[in-house]
């Protein structure tokens, strides 16, 4: 294994590590809060592993400082957390605000500043209140605005000290897994439809809150405000195959393009979506008007309104045609895209089925990016390996793969001249990992979730993500020594 060379990275690179509120808190009935869709998804039988719930999670709502101490020991210098809107704001609304979620936040924001750590805050990881479910959630238009208003209320309370957000995480994960697939809360299944209006109100709800940010609070603040956006890396399964060929353009289209297309190029969701959107409706009959909503012009438009590329990178596919798999009658967002991503079975799977373990789809992702989105600061700001079955502490396997996600950040930013600004390992400690509840563990640091003390222990691959930092610091501190001394001489 070849040694990671430190010094490509710059001397301001962010090294973090990453959360979110309903995966880590618990507390889920705690001091005011008000219930999500995840403890309404949870509560429903037969939809998590084993019907667990993010109850108790790690308790980092009462054992935050355990948090911090992990946070320390890395030596991270940045942390990105997620806010659980409904313990801020109950119902969602900023008619009633809990105080007791406002001071617990202020503490968490408070300590890191205490260590000379970096927060990156993340106002929605997939837990929408329940309160603004019931009002129709994210296919509800008026969201948008319910939106706006709680990130105001989190910039005003919480900016004199955040200066890097996030609006909303993984959009496509939310729309497609929780208003397409019904896979995740809120559990909507309505293929071909929902999705859409769900995506369209969630980059809606992301404008407003940029333009607000930027226009009264950016003056004062001097922060920085993106949306994080997941990606697979793809290519053509059969690079020979034109069809193969068009539907990679296709799934590209409709996972990352949904998205960066209006944020980074247009305003606008990619004009090969609209139209096989379009040309689908007319095929099947559906006469309900447009399926993909368009952006009003009476509204602020999209475009622009990224400081930074977030990015969560996992995974890669290979792409192939799907058209002719999909009957005639089908409406949904797998026939409108007519592509399907496989794994390579040359890639080896970590943990969850559908992490194939590609660290070089990272370094041509990055450079994808840059070529067709922007070349603004890209942040990646989850990536990360998963275990499953009995717990490894040596875990040499996530050791490598650090290792060789990073010689590809390297690669991206020496030879390929991608402006990476940080990488966030996703995530800080084994947490409550969706549907798969707690059988599956993405930490540096391990959690004991069979006792009350929930401890958290590092990984191997915790020490050694230490060690890049620690080894980085020095150099770093070494170089601006040299530096002055030059200066001097
Ligand atoms: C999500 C995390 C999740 C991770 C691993 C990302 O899509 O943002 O919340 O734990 O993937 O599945």
């Amino acid at each position: 294994m070849s040694a990671l060379d430190v010094s490509v990275f710059p001397s301001d690179f962010a090294w973090g590590a990453a959360t979110a509120a309903y995966q880590i808190e618990g507390g889920w009935n705690l001091d005011g809060k008000g219930p999500s869709i995840w403890d309404t998804f949870c509560h429903a039988k037969g939809q998590v592993f084993e019907d667990q719930t993010g109850e108790v999670a790690c308790n980092s709502y009462q054992l935050w400082e355990k948090d911090l101490k992990c946070i320390q020991q890395l030596g991270l210098t940045h942390y990105r957390l997620s806010i659980s809107w409904s313990r801020l704001l109950p119902d969602g609304t900023t008619n009633h605000v809990n105080p007791k979620g406002v001071a617990y936040y202020n503490k968490v924001i408070n300590d890191l500043i205490t260590c000379d750590v970096t927060t990156m805050v993340t106002l929605y990881h997939f837990d929408l209140p329940q309160a603004l479910q019931d009002r129709g959630g994210w296919n509800s238009a008026e969201i948008a605005d319910i939106f706006e208003s709680y990130a105001r209320f989190c910039f005003k309370t919480f900016g004199d000290r955040v200066k890097l957000w996030i609006t909303l995480n993984e959009p496509y994960v939310c729309a497609k897994l929780g208003h397409e697939d019904g896979i995740i809360a809120p559990g909507i299944k309505e293929p071909g439809i929902s999705a859409y209006v769900a995506a369209h109100n969630m980059v809606r709800a992301h404008t407003k809150a940029w333009h607000s940010y930027n226009a009264d609070f950016r003056p004062l603040q001097g922060g920085q405000i993106s949306l994080a956006l997941n990606s697979d890396w793809t290519e053509p399964l059969d690079p020979g195959c034109p069809k193969d060929v068009a539907a990679t353009e296709r799934y590209k289209a409709f996972t990352l393009g949904w998205f960066a297309w209006p944020l980074f190029c247009t305003g606008d969701y990619p004009e090969s979506m609209r139209s096989r959107i379009e040309a689908k409706s007319l095929e099947l009959g559906y006469n309900q008007g447009s399926r993909l909503p368009h952006f009003s012009k009476n509204e602020p438009s999209p475009l622009g309104t990224a400081d930074f590329f977030a990015l969560n990178y996992y995974t890669s596919r290979k792409v192939k045609d799907w058209n002719s798999a999909c009957k005639n009658s089908e409406l949904s967002f797998k026939c409108d895209q007519g592509a399907e991503g496989v794994v390579d079975p040359s890639w080896p799977i970590c943990g969850v089925h559908w992490l194939a373990v590609v660290p070089d789809g990272l370094r041509k992702l990055l450079k994808h990016i840059k070529d067709t989105y922007t070349n603004l600061p890209i942040y990646i700001t989850e990536n990360g390996f998963s275990q499953m079955g009995p717990v490894q502490i040596e875990d040499v396997d996530r050791c490598h793969f650090y290792h060789d996600t990073l010689q590809e950040v390297c690669k991206a930013i020496s030879q390929d001249g991608v402006n990476v600004k940080g990488y966030f390992a996703w995530s800080l400690m084994d947490n409550f990992e969706w549907i798969h509840g707690f059988s599956v563990r993405f930490g540096l640091f391990h959690v004991d979730f069979a006792t009350p003390e929930l401890k958290r222990t590092i990984y191997r691959s915790g020490r050694e993500y230490a060690a890049v930092i620690s080894k980085h610091r020095t150099e770093t501190k070494s170089k601006n020594v040299e530096d002055i001394l030059s200066r001097n001489v």
